[in-house]
């Protein structure tokens, strides 16, 4: 498809953006030249990262899959990215076809794509916002027309709290999500880290400078950290590999190597 029948007007096309970047390296087509540019100066200075990439995809789906088994049929996947293969309501409605999905997403090209996916589809919408302020995301006609926020929801922030630099303003929004969900309702968070391996995320993280979303790696603790208030549903917080794995693809012998932690937080019902 010509990129003039996807791109929203009043983009710079010559910066490059962190959701296109991603769509790129999971095999979709909606990026622009200086997208697939940077992609490729990534991927010679961290040759793993579009495994690393597909990894937290995986365990995005083993989430959403152990989400669905507690009962959970709401979904507001925060910074859920331009639509690809293997989404969060095509999981979800594989498994029980009156769940409900909201994606959230900053960025125009997401949203507009995400939308026309969605079009006639009464089970899932999208909503372009700021996933920092949650009180306005919550808030929305969109968030409110779908999910009955008085009854368990997931909270999904997968591959996304990276581009918050504060670990205080980083708290504050995962407090403002938790804080106005229901008791029994579930938060899962997966971000990348750098804590162990030799210097190329640190070399990809000054790359990410030129993009329209810094990137900052959070070592265990700081990861741990944001599940304050949630009781950390077995394994804990793991490299995201290590997450209930299904199948030999999902796991192998260095899960450090996706960089990346995660980890579900459910809020105690009392
Ligand atoms: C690496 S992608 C992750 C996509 C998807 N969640 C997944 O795991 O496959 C990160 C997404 O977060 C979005 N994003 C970054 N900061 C955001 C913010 N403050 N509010 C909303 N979306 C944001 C980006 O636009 C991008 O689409």
């Amino acid at each position: 498809m010509h990129e003039s029948a996807w791109m929203p007007t009043g983009l710079d096309p010559d910066v490059p953006s962190a959701a296109r970047v991603y769509d790129y390296f999971l095999g979709g087509y909606h990026n622009l030249a200086v997208d697939r540019e940077f992609a490729h100066r990534a991927q010679k200075t961290m040759p793993d990262l579009p495994l690393v990439l597909r990894t937290s995809r995986r365990f995005l789906r083993r989430a959403v899959l152990y989400l669905l088994d507690q009962g959970i049929t709401q979904f507001l996947d925060l910074g859920s990215g331009i639509p690809t293969a293997g989404n969060v309501h095509e999981i979800a409605h594989a498994a029980a076809p009156r769940s409900r999905v909201v994606y959230v997403d900053r960025d125009s090209v997401a949203i507009a794509h995400a939308a026309l996916m969605l079009e006639n589809n009464d089970h899932a919408a999208a909503l372009r916002a700021d996933l920092r302020q949650p009180r306005e995301v919550l808030h929305s006609d969109v968030v409110t027309g779908l999910l009955d926020l008085s009854k368990p929801v997931a909270v999904l922030m997968s591959a996304v709290l990276h581009f918050v630099e504060s670990d205080a303003e980083a708290q504050s929004i995962v407090a403002g999500y938790r804080n106005a969900i229901a008791p029994g309702s579930y938060m899962m968070i997966s971000q990348g880290t750098q804590e162990t391996e030799g210097g190329q995320v640190e070399r990809v993280i000054r790359l990410y400078d030129e993009t329209d979303s810094p990137f900052t790696p959070r070592d265990r603790e700081r990861f741990t950290r944001l599940f304050k208030g949630l009781e950390l549903v077995e394994p804990g917080v793991v490299y995201v590999p290590l997450w209930r794995p299904e199948s030999p693809e999902d796991v192998d012998e260095h899960p450090e190597l996706s960089c990346a932690y995660g980890a579900i937080g459910r809020k105690p019902l009392y």
